[in-house]
């Protein structure tokens, strides 16, 4: 509709449309319209059943990620239950097992519960490396020599006993090497390798930066800001999210037009990336925000990269509007239970434009310390 208008106006008589839509806005009819609105809010917030019924009937504004998060599950579940491994769930539980070999005091017996899920998924990641969408054997070699581990210190169990059969029944995907062994360790407490003050200094440094000099950005230190980007955490090690880099010209016209915030900075921007996270990593719907936590953790460790090599970035939101996701998902390709969870422009600083100030809110605002809690 909108672009329909716009196609039959002039320029003129679009500001001027604005400029009436924007007066409307100030007028007692609009603002009667409002406060109908906000009343209907109340009441719909003032129940369970009311808030339910106002998302069913009145509003569908949930309903497409609804769909996302059940496509999801029903991916996942399906996989345990097909060939198809899902590598998030034995990163899940292989983190889970490292919890449990750095439990102090550590039990005997532990992860009876999963270990034989486990074994299973790992087994069907060493069948068939090439279902488990794992190009790398990053995640099996950590998988292998965690469970060697586990099954080494472990007591004798009748469940325990059977996944270990599992597991060594298993043809070993690589050579065992306890010198370079995946496994817990003891942190190194005598290495700082950042000061404070340099981290301070790097967090003051880095800004939104919009405005980007006109020079291709070598993909070696993308690369390297990806590296650092994937060293952070996420909910029990799953990592569900991936990224999506588009430094082709004419790629980066159409992707930078997805994000709304880029109007008016878009037609300079010389890297363009889509953060996209996988719902298929969760088993429940518990964890539906998960995905969008461990996305921007990773975000802001890539931002910081990108910083200490020069390069500078600007966030792009991703709201949930569905004609948008229509258009990102099909543009990117996306399956059913895949969401865009932020864009980032990325790109060598323009040396004379500026940046926002971006007051911050102070320590005191921020933070409080023991606020009263109830405890009954
Ligand atoms: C989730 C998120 C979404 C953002 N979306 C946009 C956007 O669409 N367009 C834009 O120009 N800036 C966007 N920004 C940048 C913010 O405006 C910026 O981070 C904020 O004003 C603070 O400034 P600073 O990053 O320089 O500290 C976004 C930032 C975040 C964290």
């Amino acid at each position: 509709m909108k672009t329909l208008i716009k196609n039959m106006l002039t320029e003129t008589q679009m500001d001027r449309l604005r400029d009436a839509r924007l007066l409307f806005k100030e007028s007692g009819t609009a603002r009667f319209a409002t406060s109908a609105q906000t009343s209907g809010m109340k009441i719909a917030s003032s129940a369970r059943s009311l808030t339910t019924a106002y998302y069913s009937l009145l509003s569908r504004k949930f309903q497409r990620e609804e769909r996302a998060v059940l496509l999801g599950l029903a991916k996942y579940h399906a996989e345990l239950q097909e060939n198809d491994a899902n590598v998030f769930l034995m990163r899940r539980n292989v983190h889970r097992i490292e919890k449990g070999l750095s439990m102090r005091p550590r039990r005997p017996v532990f992860a009876k519960e999963y270990i034989l899920e486990t074994v299973n998924v790992y087994r069907k990641v060493v069948d068939e490396p090439d279902r488990s969408d794992e190009t790398t054997g990053d995640s099996l070699r950590w998988s292998y020599d965690v469970l060697s581990e586990y099954f080494r210190v472990v007591a004798e169990d009748p469940v325990l006993d059977h996944a270990r059969k599992v597991f060594e029944d298993c043809p070993a995907p690589f050579p065992k090497d306890e010198q370079t062994a995946r496994v817990p360790y003891k942190r190194d407490l005598d290495d700082h390798p950042v000061s404070y003050e340099q981290l301070e200094k790097l967090a003051i440094k880095r800004r939104s930066v919009r405005w980007f000099d006109q020079k291709p950005v070598p993909r070696e230190l993308l690369d390297k800001a990806f590296t650092i980007a994937g060293l952070s955490p996420s909910a029990c090690n799953r990592q569900p999210f991936r990224f999506l880099v588009f430094d082709d010209p004419k790629m980066i016209e159409t992707v930078s037009s997805l994000p709304g915030g880029t109007i008016g900075w878009k037609h300079q921007i010389p890297v363009m990336i889509a953060i996209i996270g996988s719902l298929d990593a969760f088993y429940s719907e518990k964890d539906r925000h998960v995905i969008y936590i461990d996305g921007a953790l990773a975000a802001m460790s890539f931002s910081y990269a990108l910083e200490t090599l020069g390069l500078s970035s600007c966030i792009c939101n991703w709201p949930d509007i569905e004609s948008h996701e229509k258009r990102g998902a099909k543009v990117l390709g996306l399956a059913g239970y895949e969401r865009p969870v932020m864009f980032l422009a990325v790109g060598y600083p323009e040396p004379d434009a500026m940046v926002a100030y971006s007051q911050k809110r102070p320590l005191e605002v921020m933070r409080t310390y023991n606020p009263p809690i109830n405890t009954t």
